[in-house]
């Protein structure tokens, strides 16, 4: 048998291939320049211009361009006026970013168990959690697959809730044929480099409430009702501070970048998803590895290829297969540790095992495999080179 390179044979790279990886090409940064050259590099032109194409895009009435996902997130939980008190329930499998921006209001995230085939919220085990505390349903598309929209909004206006979705993974998917972004009450993107696609940092809320809208301007503006522009156009200095924000304001520079990027994301969630088709072929052939379900009524936009290994199949734990396909040279990652294991959440919020045991026992067996569109054919091939190695290796 071949000798895996942990054990001294050659690995099937020399360099490490990443997980994820952003694709700036020379149009992206001519247009970033064009900005650098210009009279505005924040609160400019670029960042209306970039709310109106993304609304569009993705079917919104209003979109509002913040500096990063979480931040999106927090905004998010501001409009919805969550506060000391409130219960927000998101689900257990996710990153912590979805928990912590109802931590930011004062608010209590109720962590809920996941699909055991998706990783996606379960609905069922939503209707469990509810309170007559409870205020909004974070819903989170995780690894780019759209949560089960029709179901959690009933759900939510049964209740009275607010549905929320955390739609940063799924950038370009759709559910029943409708964009992700116009599917819940307020949807949140995140432009990190390994997103679909990238501002550097920069994240965005879609809604077709205009009080959403508006409360959510002023919010990553420090609370004032008006910016720089507005005034100079009134020539006119006043201005009140209504409510307590932030500045989470994104450039003009970030902005351009976006508006680049944005062309090219039909195509490149194309990519994604034939990368993902030659993944499932590849690992159908062997039991002892899982993809994830995918629902038949989505177009999954596959941010992240996360697969489950059959431990019982195999001598070895999921961090040895991890270090082994590492040493193979490809950028395997974790996604993700389950959010109410993490010490901040069972010291504040008395979380710990036991509480969403889908999640957990994911947990154990989930690795994310290298996806991004970038990727060349021989780059695919070495992952999948790679795996069958690995679990040829291990086989009982
Ligand atoms: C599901 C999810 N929510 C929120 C965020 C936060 O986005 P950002 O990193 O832009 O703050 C991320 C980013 O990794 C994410 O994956």
């Amino acid at each position: 048998m071949e000798k895996l390179a942990i054990e001294g044979g050659k690995p099937v790279r020399e360099t490490l291939l990443p997980y994820g990886h952003q694709w700036v090409d020379e149009a992206d940064i001519e247009t970033v320049v064009q900005v650098l050259r210009s009279a505005w590099l924040t609160t400019g032109p670029k960042i209306t211009e970039f709310e109106k194409t993304f609304a569009k895009f993705v079917g919104a009435r209003y979109a509002i361009a913040v500096s990063n996902g979480t931040a999106a997130l927090h905004a998010a939980m501001y409009a919805i006026g969550i506060k000391p008190g409130d219960e927000v329930i998101v689900p257990a499998m996710t990153f912590a970013a979805t928990a912590n921006c109802v931590v930011f209001q004062g608010g209590s995230p109720v962590f809920v168990d996941v699909d055991a085939e998706t990783l996606l919220i379960d609905p069922d085990q939503v209707k469990v959690k509810i309170t007559p505390r409870t205020r909004a349903v974070i819903a989170v598309d995780y690894t780019g697959q759209p949560c089960d929209y029709d179901v959690l909004r009933e759900i939510a206006s049964q209740h009275g809730l607010t549905l929320v979705a955390d739609a940063c993974h799924a950038l370009g998917a759709t559910y029943k044929g409708r964009p992700v972004g116009s599917l819940a009450d307020l949807n949140v993107f995140s432009f990190h480099p390994v997103k679909h696609i990238t501002t550097g940092e920069g994240g965005m809320i879609t809604t077709d409430n205009s009080d959403f809208a508006e409360q959510m301007r002023i919010f990553r503006n420090h609370g004032i009702t008006t910016d720089y522009r507005q005034r100079e156009k009134q020539e006119s200095w006043f201005y009140e501070m209504v409510d307590l924000g932030y500045n989470y304001r994104i450039t003009d520079i970030q902005c351009a970048l976006g508006l680049s990027q944005l062309q090219k994301l039909s195509s490149w969630v194309k990519r994604r998803q034939e990368i993902a088709q030659k993944y499932n072929a590849a690992f159908a052939e062997f039991p002892a590895v899982r993809s994830l379900g995918v629902r038949a009524d989505v177009s999954h936009a596959y941010h992240l290829y996360v697969v489950r290994f059959d431990l019982s199949q195999l001598r070895a734990t999921r961090a040895e297969i991890f270090t082994a396909l590492r040493a193979e040279g490809i950028g395997v990652n974790v996604h993700y540790i389950p959010v109410h294991l993490h010490p901040f959440y069972r010291k504040q919020f008395g979380t710990g095992p036991g509480l969403c045991p889908v999640a957990e026992a994911a947990y154990e067996e989930i690795i994310t495999l290298p996806l991004f569109p970038r990727m060349s054919d021989n780059d695919v091939e070495d992952v999948i080179t790679a795996v069958r190695k690995v679990i040829r290796a291990y086989l009982k």
